[in-house]
C-alpha cells in the first residue's frame, strides 16, 4: 500500500502528487501487515447502553496552579484524557510540559516523562535552567510505544507525557517512526490506555511545514484535546490556544512569556501587547480583538509609502492579506484616499494573528492616519468591521470589548453606530459612533487645527480638505 504522509490517503499504486491534499512526493509504500490490522480490532465488545442510564465516574479536574494552563483545558486536566499538543519546532513544548510535569508531581503524585527526541542529560540540564529538582519526575528514553507502556504500567504514575509522538514507534508496524502509520497507530494506542488507566496523557507534535502535525489532521480527530503553542521565535511571548477540546469550550487561549528561567504566565496580556507602544500615534491603533472569550487590545501599525517601483506592494504581517487588499480597496473607493500609488504595509505588533473582521477599522484607520500623516488620539480604541460598500458593521461581543478598553485606561472607543443601542455604557469611556468607514475616518484622525481629535459635529462636507 501507498500512504500520503500528509493526509493519509491510501492507494495501490504510487502517485506524485496526492489526489486529496495535492501534495507532491508524499506517498510512502507501507507494507500492511495481518498483525497491523488485528490491532484495531483488539478492543473488547461493549453492548449498547441507555443515555439516561449512564453512570459517570468522578471527573474532577486537576487544577494545577498555572492559571493560564488550566483556562485552556478548561478547568484543569482531565483524568483519563489524551491531550496533544502541538508547535514549531523550538516553540517550548518540551518547556512547557517539564514545567507542567513539575506541577503535578507537587500536587497529584508521579510523572512518567517519556522523551524519545532528548536523552536524559538534556533533559536534566533543562531542568536545572528551570529551577526543577525532579523528584517523583521519572524519566524514560524510550522510543518503542510497547516498552514504554510496560514500564509506565509499573510506575503507574499520575500524569505521563510523551515528548514528541512522531518519534515513538510500534515495532509490528513495519514503517518508519514519524510516518502517518506509526504516529496515528501510537496516538490510538496511548488513547485506549489512558481510558483505560484513567491518567491523562500529553503527547507533543510538530507542526510540519504545511501546518498540520505530523502532516496529517489525522491525529486531530483521534485526541480528546488538540492545543498549540503558538508565537514568534523572535518574540518573548507564546500563546496556548486550544482548538479541540472534548471537556469544554475551545477557543480559549493563555498567554506566556518565555524567560530564562522558562515560561511564566502573563496576567494581563493586554497590558503586555500595549507595552512597547511609543508615543507616535501616526498609523497606529489600538484595536481590541476576542481570542475565544478573552479581549485583547492590541496594536495595528500601518505604513504608507509612495511606489518608488513599478506595482505598488502591499504587505501584510498578522493580518489576512486578502482582508488587507479589501480595506485598501474600501479606503481608496468610498472613502477617496487616493492609495493606487502607494506602498501599504500592516503589522500587527508582538507577533499575534488577528482573524477577526472586527479589527477592519482599526487596520483602515491606521492606514488612513498613515497615508494623511495625521495622529490618531492615543486614547482611543477602534472596534467594526468594515463592509463593502464602506459601512461599517456591528462585531459581536462589544461590551465585552469596550469594559477591556475601559479597563486599560482608554477614554474612547470608536464603534459602529449599529452597535451602540445593544451595550451599556461603560464608566469613563466615551462611545463615538460611526455609520460609514468615511465617517470613521474623519473623526478618528485627529486635525492638527482640532487637537483632541474631531468629534464628528461638524457637517458632512467639511471634511473635504482630508482626503
Ligand atoms: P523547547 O521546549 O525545547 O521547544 P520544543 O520542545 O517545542 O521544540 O524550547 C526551546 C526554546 O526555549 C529554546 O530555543 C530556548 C528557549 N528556552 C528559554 O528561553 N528559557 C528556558 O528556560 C528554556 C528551558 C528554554
Ligand atoms: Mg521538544
Amino acid at each position: 500500500m501507498f500512504i500520503c504522509q500528509q493526509c493519509g490517503k491510501e492507494s495501490l499504486q504510487w502517485l506524485g502528487r496526492c489526489p486529496t491534499c495535492q501534495q507532491w512526493n508524499t506517498f510512502v509504500e507501507t507494507r500492511v501487515t495481518s498483525s497491523a490490522k488485528s490491532i484495531k480490532s483488539s478492543a473488547p465488545l461493549r453492548p449498547a447502553r441507555e443515555l439516561s442510564a449512564v453512570a459517570i465516574e468522578s471527573t474532577d479536574r486537576l487544577s494545577l496552579p498555572l492559571h493560564e494552563f488550566n483556562r485552556v483545558l478548561g478547568g484543569g486536566i482531565v483524568p483519563g484524557s489524551l491531550v496533544l499538543v502541538g508547535g514549531d519546532p523550538g516553540i517550548g513544548k518540551s518547556t512547557l510540559l517539564l514545567q507542567v510535569s513539575d506541577l503535578v508531581t507537587s500536587v497529584h503524585g508521579k510523572v512518567a516523562y517519556v522523551s524519545g527526541e532528548e536523552t536524559q542529560r538534556q533533559i536534566k540540564l533543562r531542568a536545572n535552567r528551570l529551577g526543577i529538582k525532579g523528584d517523583s519526575l521519572f524519566l524514560l528514553s524510550e522510543t518503542d510505544l510497547t516498552a514504554v507502556l510496560e514500564q509506565v504500567e509499573v510506575l503507574s504514575p499520575g500524569m505521563v507525557v510523551v515528548d514528541s509522538i512522531q518519534a515513538m514507534y510500534l515495532p509490528e508496524l513495519e514503517t518508519s517512526p514519524g510516518s502517518i502509520t506509526q504516529v496515528r497507530e501510537c496516538t490510538a494506542r496511548l488513547m485506549q490506555w489512558a481510558k483505560q488507566s484513567g491518567v491523562p496523557v500529553f503527547i507533543t507534535g510538530h507542526v510540519t511545514k504545511e501546518g498540520a502535525i505530523a502532516g496529517p489532521k489525522t491525529l486531530e480527530h483521534i485526541v480528546d484535546v488538540v492545543l498549540y503553542l503558538e508565537g514568534d521565535q523572535l518574540s518573548a511571548y507564546r500563546l496556548l490556544r486550544c482548538v479541540k477540546n472534548r471537556f469544554g469550550s475551545t477557543n480559549e487561549i493563555g498567554v506566556f512569556e518565555m524567560k530564562e528561567k522558562g515560561l511564566t504566565e502573563v496576567a494581563n496580556p493586554s497590558q503586555m501587547f500595549l507595552s512597547q507602544r511609543g508615543t507616535e500615534t501616526i498609523g497606529s491603533v489600538i484595536v481590541p480583538v476576542l481570542e475565544g472569550t478573552r479581549p485583547l487590545l492590541v496594536e495595528v501599525q500601518a505604513l504608507s509609502n509612495p511606489t518608488s517601483f513599478g506595482q505598488p506592494r502591499r504587505t501584510a504581517n498578522g493580518i489576512d492579506f486578502n482582508r488587507l487588499l479589501l480595506i485598501a480597496a474600501v479606503l481608496s473607493k468610498r472613502v477617496g484616499l487616493k492609495l493606487g500609488n502607494q506602498d501599504i504595509l500592516v503589522n500587527v505588533t508582538g507577533g499575534l494573528k488577528i482573524e477577526e473582521p472586527a479589527a477592519d477599522l482599526g487596520i483602515a484607520l491606521a492606514i488612513a492616519s498613515s497615508f494623511r500623516d495625521l495622529p490618531i488620539d492615543p486614547g482611543t480604541v477602534a472596534i467594526g468591521e468594515v463592509g463593502l460598500s464602506g459601512e461599517l458593521r456591528s462585531v459581536t461581543q462589544l461590551d465585552r470589548r469596550v469594559n477591556e478598553a475601559a479597563r486599560l485606561g482608554f477614554k474612547r472607543c470608536l464603534i459602529p453606530r449599529t452597535g451602540v443601542r445593544s451595550i451599556p455604557i461603560p464608566q469613563g469611556v466615551e462611545l463615538v459612533t460611526a455609520s460609514t468607514l468615511r465617517e470613521a475616518v474623519r473623526v478618528g484622525l485627529m486635525n492638527e487645527k482640532t487637537p483632541g481629535g474631531n468629534t464628528g459635529s461638524q457637517p458632512e462636507d467639511s471634511d473635504s480638505s482630508l482626503f
